[in-house]
């Protein structure tokens, strides 16, 4: 499919998808964009999921004679985007690989076989003959291995995972001008999701797109960005600099309780926090919030301090799951505490620093463990855990 002048879409549809890298829950589906950019010498950028490189190779056939292909570019080397590349070599081993030095040793460690190889860095060429490609560096966006695509004179720039979204565009629509539906909250969600921890990250790389003339954005998934380049330039601006300018500090503090013992100490840790000006305090019942508010309460913070009582010799499921929704790469180094009442063996309170100690979240302050109703004593311990994980974050 014709996107530019001798630029052709080849990728594929993957509507059926519901749940990406295991984790991440799509509603939409998702699209593996490749895209053919014919020149003096053609170029091939990007791949597409294994179990669909039949429907991409023949794809890649109606354009193109593998044997007159020149040119792999790898702008990222993710299975989902580099998964049938190594039938590809197989198919054309004379074709010669692109890409940032991370991409082609992940690549290589992929196929298990030898290729010709290129390593690009940072605003490197590759002249075409008539065309010409430039290369960004863009790295941890969100491997270490990313880079963007730059093709000179028609102002396009391949991304990849960049400015993505998991959105399965409908069948021959492959446009953000042709969608139907606004699809600006699959741009959203899907930078929550894989950019979200690499914020600075994504300010460098939009940092090297000032001055450039852009008038596409060719994305590895979802609708390809002929319009409104400029508004998703800015909307990764915002969402990149977000919560940056925060004066106060954030401490959230997550628990369930059975029996309300758990919660009152909660309240009381909150209580003590409070008193720091400083801080901003977030409370949270894990047993009665859904997930979308977990992970938002979870998605940043400075200190966090978790607590379960001892059911059945561990911490309760909704614990758990907040642990399970704090990013082991932002959370790293951050303060962490634990508390939780208990009735006989109380192992809650060390199971969940253990997996905090795992994270290497930094659990500064002993727990607080509390067995059955809290003596005025506990609840002056409680405050006084709050106080001083607060203290602790607040300079
Ligand atoms: C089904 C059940 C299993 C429990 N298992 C344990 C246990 O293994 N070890 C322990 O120390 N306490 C155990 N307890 C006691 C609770 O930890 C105790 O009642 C505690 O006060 C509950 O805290 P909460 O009021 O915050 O729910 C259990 C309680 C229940 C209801
Ligand atoms: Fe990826
Ligand atoms: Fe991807």
């Amino acid at each position: 499919m014709r996107i530019r002048p001798g630029i052709y879409w080849v990728g594929v549809r993957d509507p059926g998808l519901e749940v990406f890298d295991v984790v991440i829950p799509t509603e939409y589906g998702t699209t593996y964009n490749s895209y053919i950019v014919e020149a003096d010498e053609p170029v091939l950028i990007d791949g597409v999921k294994k179990e669909f490189q039949d429907e991409w190779f023949a794809k890649i056939a109606a354009r193109i004679d593998l044997a007159d292909l020149k040119h792999l570019i790898v702008n990222h080397t993710e299975p989902d985007h580099s998964g049938s590349i190594g039938e590809l070599l197989r198919r054309a081993p004379h074709i010669v690989v692109h890409g940032t030095r991370p991409a082609l040793q992940f690549l290589s460690e992929q196929v298990n076989m030898d290729f010709n190889k290129h390593i690009v860095g940072e605003n490197d060429v590759l002249d075409l003959g008539n065309r010409k490609l430039r290369f960004i560096m863009a790295p941890f966006l969100h491997w270490p291995d990313t880079m963007w695509t730059y093709l000179e004179g028609e102002k396009v720039l391949f991304t990849c995972d960049g400015f993505g979204s998991h959105f399965a565009f409908p069948e021959g629509k492959i446009l953000a001008s042709q969608q139907e539906v606004d699809f600006t909250g699959a741009v959203e969600y899907y930078f929550d999701k894989i950019m979200g921890p690499f914020k600075p990250k994504v300010r460098d790389a939009l940092a090297k797109l000032e001055g450039l003339e852009l008038e596409m954005i060719a994305t590895g998934h979802g609708p390809i960005l002929d319009v409104e380049v400029d508004r998703y330039i800015q909307l990764y601006h915002a969402w990149s600099f977000q919560a940056q300018a925060a004066e106060q500090k954030r401490v959230v503090i997550a628990y369930a309780s059975a029996y309300g013992h758990t919660k009152r100490m909660a309240e009381l840790i909150a209580e003590g926090a409070s008193r720091n000006p400083k801080v901003e305090v977030v409370l949270l019942d894990a047993a009665n919030t859904s997930p979308q508010e977990v992970e938002a309460a979870v998605s940043s913070f400075d200190a966090l301090i978790v607590g379960s009582p001892t059911i059945n010799a561990d911490a309760v499921y909704p614990v758990w799951r907040v642990l399970e929704a704090v990013s082991a790469i932002t959370a790293k180094g951050k303060a962490a505490a634990v508390f939780g009442n208990y009735g006989w063996s109380g192992e809650a309170a060390a199971l969940l620093e253990e997996r905090l100690e795992k994270m290497r979240l930094v659990v500064g302050h002993p727990a607080v463990k509390v067995r059955f109703s809290l003596t005025e004593q506990d609840e002056e311990r409680c405050r006084q855990m709050g106080e001083t994980v607060a203290a602790s974050v607040t300079p």
